[in-house]
């Protein structure tokens, strides 16, 4: 378990860094909403970010894809700054971020939802193909109804269609903002099965949540955030046994 500001263990399961943050201040106008928050994710590692209402979780992903400029410190992405890309620019670096509420499009089907998704790559014939039998493989669901309206479909099932629209981009790092709100405890846990069966296929994942019990069980690495700051981060295993995270987080 770490203070905030001492540096960070090494991580021997993580490979390579993919992504980093840096001492990152963040505003929206003159409220500061992130303090000196870092933190690394590795190549192939499913990362979360933890913490209650309002803490800073969706602004820490919005810096990651590049809707909110840190006013301090540095994103980094294989090394590389990216604090002045375009959110164009991280997504086509192989970034793809499923926002806090779904935001499905409910007019059009679960198909068009997919193809909307695909967009980025829809030069790509062959790898559009293969992205959408591996989320019909993923959530079979989606396949059985690929012809139904994105609004007639239950919250557990816009849910996946959110983060198969996402993956339907061809992402290397998946960012997920919330995956279980408004689902009932029992599609929380299908749904973090199915995130977990998405992190076997090598993928980066990044997820930020309320539900720490739920997002700590399927990560390897977790930070906890506070009020914009990072107050504890460690291997997700000794977190979710973390007296202070059980008692705060896990309503132990
Ligand atoms: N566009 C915005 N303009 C001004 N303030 C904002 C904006 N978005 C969020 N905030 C404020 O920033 C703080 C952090 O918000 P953020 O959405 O990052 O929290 P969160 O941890 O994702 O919370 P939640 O669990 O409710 O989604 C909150 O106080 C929020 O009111
Ligand atoms: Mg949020």
């Amino acid at each position: 378990m770490l203070a905030p500001g001492a540096s960070l263990p090494q991580r021997s399961q993580a490979g390579q860094t993919v992504l980093e943050l840096a001492g990152v201040d963040a505003f929206y106008g003159k409220a500061q909403i992130l303090f000196d928050l870092s933190l690394t994710v590795g190549q192939g590692e499913v990362v979360t970010v933890i913490g209650a209402n309002g803490a800073g979780k969706s602004t820490t992903l919005n810096v990651i894809i590049g809707k909110v400029k840190p006013a301090a410190g540095e994103v980094r992405l294989d090394g590389r700054p990216v604090n002045d890309a375009s959110v164009e620019a991280i997504v086509s670096k192989g970034v793809t971020c499923v926002p806090q509420r779904r935001r499905i499009f409910s007019a059009l089907t679960v198909r068009e939802n997919l193809d909307v998704g695909g967009y980025v790559r829809r030069h790509d014939k062959a790898a559009l193909k293969a992205g959408l039998e591996e989320c019909y493989e993923l959530f079979p669901v989606l396949a059985k109804k690929a012809n139904s309206l994105g609004g007639v479909l239950s919250g557990g099932e816009q849910q996946m269609l959110a983060i198969a629209r996402g993956l339907m981009a061809g992402p290397r790092v998946l960012l997920l903002d919330e995956p279980s709100m408004g689902l009932s405890p029992k599609l929380t846990v299908e749904m973090f099965e199915d995130i977990r069966r998405i992190a076997q296929t090598g993928r980066t994942i990044v997820i930020v949540e309320q539900n720490a019990y739920a997002a700590l069980s399927v990560a390897d690495y977790g930070y906890v955030l506070e009020n914009g700051r990072v107050s504890l981060s460690g291997p997700a295993e000794e977190l979710i046994e973390d007296d202070y995270v059980r008692q705060t987080y896990l309503g132990a």
